[in-house]
């Protein structure tokens, strides 16, 4: 079925994992996000997301944002903003745009601190049994 619903756990091309949880009625919603890379390359730690997903009207499929502290391991900051997707055989894709700010010791290095980039997201099934 075409749930355009963001609730449940999502995989994108850099092997990270999202998990979405607890979408309200007014589309807030919350989560946590492993991702797969880091900027140091060291190990990453689950971290909290949070977004909200425009009201799904008629027809069209809803765009949503959501940002990720990653403060468990960085003082970086992810933004991402995209749409949710249903092909006709019930694939459901997320792609999204993202801004990661990292924070820097100055003024003059402002320039380099915000990278910009693509993440395509598809649903992960649970596995049976
Ligand atoms: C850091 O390394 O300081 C924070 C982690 C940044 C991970 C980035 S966010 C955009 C891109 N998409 C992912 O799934 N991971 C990277």
């Amino acid at each position: 079925p075409e749930e355009r619903k963001l609730s449940g756990l999502w995989r994108n091309e850099l092997d990270s994992l999202m998990e979405i949880s607890a979408v309200r009625d007014n589309g807030d919603f919350q989560g946590k996000y492993l991702t797969r890379v880091t900027l140091a390359g060291g190990c990453a730690r689950a971290s909290p997301l949070r977004g909200a997903q425009q009201q799904p009207g008629e027809g069209g499929w809803p765009t949503f944002a959501f940002t990720v502290r990653w403060d468990k391991f960085s003082n970086a900051t992810t933004a991402f903003a995209g749409q949710c997707f249903v092909d006709t055989g019930g694939k459901e894709t997320l792609t999204t745009m993202w801004l990661l700010r990292e924070a820097v010791g100055s003024l003059e290095e402002d320039w380099k601190a915000t990278r910009v980039g693509r993440n395509v997201f598809t649903r992960k099934r649970i596995r049976k049994g």
